[in-house]
């Protein structure tokens, strides 16, 4: 089953050909941070417009790499939400027009079931059920996956997603967009004991999350060392900043492996590309002895390839004219 695959949710235009949810034949990405870089951030109406100038060369990459044409595929699977309502709609639209063209069926796919689906790729033997961890940009999760379609969510987060936090103090500490990666590299120059910054987890025995908090606490740091005059090293503010959000994420993870009995932990989105965050959860599948997937990096951030991968478990739409873009899907 060959399954070309769409991506337009936020910044990345990408087209995918999986073959049977787990081999990538082609994962062409067309990444906007450049476009976004010189805002501090995604400007919703620019990613909306260059998607619709790439969106068609994409897709004919795509299948050039793979070394296929339109008829070699059996699906088109694509991305409806959550994500930016405008950008995701290039997106729908076009996967909708070739699947009406082409009389092939139309997958829809919800963005976070992809990045769930990434490790799929790089694990041929990976199976549901097991612990999933979701840390994106706009998304933090911890989940049941019952099956490889089915996600129980258990602790979510009540206020910004982790990579939203890292993409905030990496602004404050005078960081390009995105700042998840710079924080990552600062990091491992940094002391992450130089500031002792909140570890916010909630009630006793709460799988949710809460990240404003610290992020202002960065904010309020960095603003009294400016008014004292005292010259901060930014480094030593990352990998504190880090520390901490690290310290409470692993401890959810380890309260909720050990509460739903799991053996195994997936981890996926952007910030499961992040260097310390796998160096904690490595530790912690050696403390209690349970499994830890990460997907490949290229499959961390977004890309088509997962969106291919989910889409060989889930149903054809049995309306696909009328699909529409959801930009708050829920998992
Ligand atoms: O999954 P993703 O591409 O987009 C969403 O679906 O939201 O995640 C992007 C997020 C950004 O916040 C980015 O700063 C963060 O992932 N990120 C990282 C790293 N690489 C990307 N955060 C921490 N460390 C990294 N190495
Ligand atoms: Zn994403």
């Amino acid at each position: 089953m060959n399954i070309l695959a769409i991506e337009t949710s936020c910044d990345e235009t990408s087209a995918a050909v999986v073959k049977d949810g787990r081999e990538v034949l082609s994962n062409v990405i067309e990444s906007q941070i450049p476009i976004h870089v010189e805002y501090g951030g995604v400007v919703p109406e620019i990613a909306s417009r260059n998607h619709l100038i790439k969106i068609s060369a994409v897709v004919d990459e795509a299948l050039k790499v793979s070394d296929m044409t339109f008829d070699d595929i059996d699906k088109i699977a694509v991305t409806y939400g959550p994500g930016l309502v405008g950008a995701l709609l290039v997106g729908v639209n076009y996967a909708k027009g070739l699947a009406y063209a082409l009389d092939k069926p139309l997958v829809p796919v919800n963005h976070m079931l992809g990045h769930l689906s990434s490790p799929l790729i790089s694990y041929k033997d990976l199976k549901p059920p097991y612990l999933a961890l979701v840390v994106s940009g706009g998304h933090t999760y911890l989940a049941k996956m019952l099956d490889y379609t089915t996600v129980e969510v258990v602790g979510e987060t009540r206020d910004d997603a982790i990579g939203e936090a890292y993409d905030k103090v990496a602004r404050t500490l005078g960081f390009d967009y995105p700042g998840g990666p710079k924080i990552d590299a600062a990091s491992k120059i940094g002391n992450p004991s130089a500031v002792e910054f909140p570890r916010v987890y909630l009630e006793k025995g709460s799988l949710d999350f809460s990240f404003s908090g610290i992020k202002s606490a960065v904010l309020n740091y960095v603003n009294s060392q400016k008014m004292k005059n005292i010259v901060f090293n930014a480094n030593d503010v990352a990998a504190s900043f880090q520390e901490a959000v690290l310290d409470v994420i692993t401890q959810k993870c380890k309260t909720a492996l050990q509460r739903f009995n799991y053996d195994k932990l997936v981890v996926a989105g952007g910030v499961a590309a992040n260097t310390r965050l796998r160096e904690k959860l490595d530790a912690l599948s050696k403390e209690i002895g349970v499994g830890v997937y990460y997907p490949e990096f290229q499959y961390c951030t977004d890309n088509a390839a997962m969106i291919g991968s989910a889409a060989y478990f889930l149903e054809d739409s049995d309306d696909p004219l009328s699909l529409n873009a959801e930009p708050g899907l829920r998992l």
